[in-house]
Order: C-alpha cells, then structure tokens, then sequence
C-alpha cells in the first residue's frame, strides 16, 4: 500500500494497463522502449471501446478475462499522437507547443510513462533555470570530503534519462534563457554529457543509452519569454496541441474530471450535465470568438482553456457537494468573471458584452438554461 498521492503520476496510476499493453504487442520496439509505438498510442488515445486482446488478466470480480478496453487519456486527433510517437522512435526531438491549458504536459507525461514507464525526469524551465539543472551538478558536503568523484556528482534528471535510456522533459523551455537553452543543442546532438572535473575517472561521460530521447513544451502565450535559437529548433520536431475540437468531446472529459475531482473527497457529485454543457459552450464562445451559431463575440485576452472548463466544473461540484444552496448554474458567472479577468481587468466588460450579446439572443429564442443565465447578469456588474 503506498499512501495517498493528490497527483498520481501517470506511470503508477496506470501501471496495470501499462504492464498489459507491454506485454500485448509483441512486435518490433525502437531500441529501449517498453512497448511497441503502436501500443503507446493506444495508451493515450485509447482503443475505441474495443478490447485490445492479449494476456488474461484479473477483471473486477477477480476472474480472469481475455483483453482489456484502454480509456481515452488525452482527447484529441489519434494523427498528432502518431506523429508524436514517431518523431521520438526516431530519436528527434519533440517539441510540443500551443496555448496554455491544452494538455502539452499531460501528454508528454503519458509518452514518457509508456516509452520509458517514469514520467518523474523532468526539469521545470524558469527564467532562473541554469545550466546545471540541464546537465549536473554537485553534493557539496560530498565533494568537500572526497573530491570530485562519481559519488560526489548530481546528475539532472536529463543526464540520468540519457544514462538510462529514458525520456527526459523539459517544461516551458522557452521561458529559460537562451545560453540556458543552448546547453541542450550540444546534448541533444552530441547525445552525451561529459563532466571535465572527472576527466580520467569513472562518469566522465554520460552516454546516451538507447531510447533516450527529450520532449519539451513551449506556451504560445507566455509573455517575456526567450525565443527559441535556430540551431535548437532544429533539432526538435514541432507539434502544435490544439484546443479540443469537438463540442461533446469537450464537455465528457470535462465532466469526468469534475466529476472526480468532487469523488475524491467522498462526496457526490451533483451537478446537471446541462449546466456542464452550458459553461463548456460559454468557454468555447469566449475562445473562438464565434458563437456555435455564427454571432460574433468579442474575445477576453484571458486564456478560455479547457484546463481552466475543468477548474470551474470542478469548482461548481465542490460547492453543490459540500455547500449546497443554490442552483449550481448561478455560480458561473462568477467563476468565469475570475477566470477572464486573471489577465486584463478591463475583459470584464468583454464578458458583460458576450452576456448582452450572443448570450441574450440564445435566452430569446427560448432556452431554459440560456434565459437562466441570462438572469445572474447582475453578478457581473460590480
Ligand atoms: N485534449 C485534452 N485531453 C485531455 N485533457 C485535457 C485536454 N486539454 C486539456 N485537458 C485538461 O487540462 C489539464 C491541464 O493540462 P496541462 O497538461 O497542464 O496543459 P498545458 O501543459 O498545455 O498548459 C489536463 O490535466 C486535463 O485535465
Ligand atoms: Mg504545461
């Protein structure tokens, strides 16, 4: 038993699928990979409400039963994925970008757990990061008592993903500075890291071991941050990680998350799956800038992610779970006026406008939870 984690990592949440999918592909691995790339897709896209055959294993009621339905993890197109896992079968970099919330580090977690099974070696990039993070540094009681040796020396993760033959992360990497940045070109083309302190013992080098490879992601929306050098950029593959297309498949994962979010206390989740739509509806609007029906809507600076759909839900949950009162839809207004007003005060005209606006005429042509919404207008005004 190991104790209550508020974040499980991927790699131990999902240990038992994971230990079935290596083990129910038996066809050609890039070298080092736990399971085959085919397998790792279908880890994270999942298998289509299809049971994937292989090993028996034991079902709920502790008999045995022949395959296994792999769950969805991160919604989106099975090609991005693909490509994704190609590009690093091959060795190359993977750089995944897109807008704050759009499951960048979710998914680079879920390739690393399935490719390597850790996603634990990961370096977060900071305007303070420093070269060391990216490459090693010292115990200094242990190097003041016995000199540089291999004992003495702090890999980062990234040179114990090299040695080991795993995947290394690297988060935001556009917010490090450029020299920082720049130690990773020679890693990443050299693909060894050689500490000169232990020239002519053992560790000098850090080699690469098969499969070691590194994926980084990069927000488009960051302010202040560094540009990326040519010569790193070329040694990554780009993927851009849209926001979730579809309308359905948006507001499932966002009840599902709410959902737990509220179960995890113990508590049960009592918020209508019309008013999960409703504030799913009302996030794309303000994303997009286009209503479902065409109206235009005039788009806050804040940033409508999905992420952020989930932390409202999950908010509303707790709320109706733990305080309820009143009706669960009138505390979205609130909670959207928090989120859109996290970047520029002044978005919170931008709100009441989608509430006089697209909003409005949806409520007039008669929709229940439309006209309900419409009457917290109040909430907004201060
Ligand atoms: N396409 C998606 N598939 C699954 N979950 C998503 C998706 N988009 C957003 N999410 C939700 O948003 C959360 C935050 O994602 P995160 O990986 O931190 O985003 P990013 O790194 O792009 O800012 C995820 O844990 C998940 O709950
Ligand atoms: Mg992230």
């Amino acid at each position: 038993m190991t104790a209550a984690r508020q974040i499980d990592p991927p790699e131990h949440r999902f240990a038992d699928e994971l230990a079935f999918l290596a083990a129910a592909d038996d066809g050609a691995r890039p070298p080092g990979w736990r399971m085959t790339p085919r397998a790792v897709v279908t880890f994270i896209t999942g298998s289509g409400g299809k049971p994937v055959a292989g090993p028996a294993t034991a079902g709920s009621d502790g008999k045995p039963v022949e395959g296994r339905v792999v769950e969805p993890k991160f919604v989106g197109e099975r090609a991005l994925v693909e490509r994704c896992v190609v590009t690093l079968a091959g060795e190359r970099g993977l750089l995944l970008v897109g807008e704050p919330g759009t499951a960048k580090s979710m998914l680079s977690e879920l390739l690393a757990a399935a490719i390597c099974g850790t996603s634990a070696l990961a370096v977060q990039g900071t305007a303070g990061t420093t070269e060391d993070q990216l490459r090693y540094g010292w115990n200094y009681a242990l190097l003041l008592a016995k000199g540089p040796s291999a004992e003495s020396l702090v890999p980062s993760p990234i040179l114990t993903a090299m040695t080991g033959g795993a995947v290394a992360r690297v988060e935001e990497i556009t917010r490090c500075l450029p020299e920082v940045q720049d130690a990773l070109v020679s890693i990443m083309s050299e693909r060894r890291i050689s500490v000169p302190e232990l020239a002519g013992q053992e560790g000098a080098t850090g080699y690469a071991a098969p499969g070691f490879c590194l994926i980084a992601t990069a927000n488009l929306r960051d302010r202040g941050v560094s540009e990326m050098s040519a010569a790193l950029k070329r040694r990554f593959n780009f993927e851009v990680v849209p926001p979730i297309a579809d309308l359905d498949a948006e507001v499932a994962l966002v009840t599902k998350q709410a959902r737990a979010a509220v179960e995890r206390g113990g508590a049960r989740f009592a918020v209508d799956e019309a008013v999960l739509e409703t504030l799913v509806v009302a996030f794309r609007d303000l994303r997009t800038g286009t209503s479902a029906e065409g109206w235009e809507v005039e788009r806050p600076s804040s940033v409508m992610s999905t992420a952020e759909a989930v932390a409202v839900a999950a908010s509303i949950g707790l709320s109706a779970a733990y305080l309820p009162g009143p009706d669960p839809l009138s505390l979205l207004p609130g909670h959207l006026l928090g989120v859109v007003r996290k970047d520029d005060p002044s978005d919170a005209e931008r709100l009441l406008a989608y509430w006089d606006g697209a909003l409005r005429r949806r409520a007039e042509a008669g929709s229940r939870m439309w006209r309900q919404l419409w009457e917290h207008r109040d909430v907004l005004r201060d």
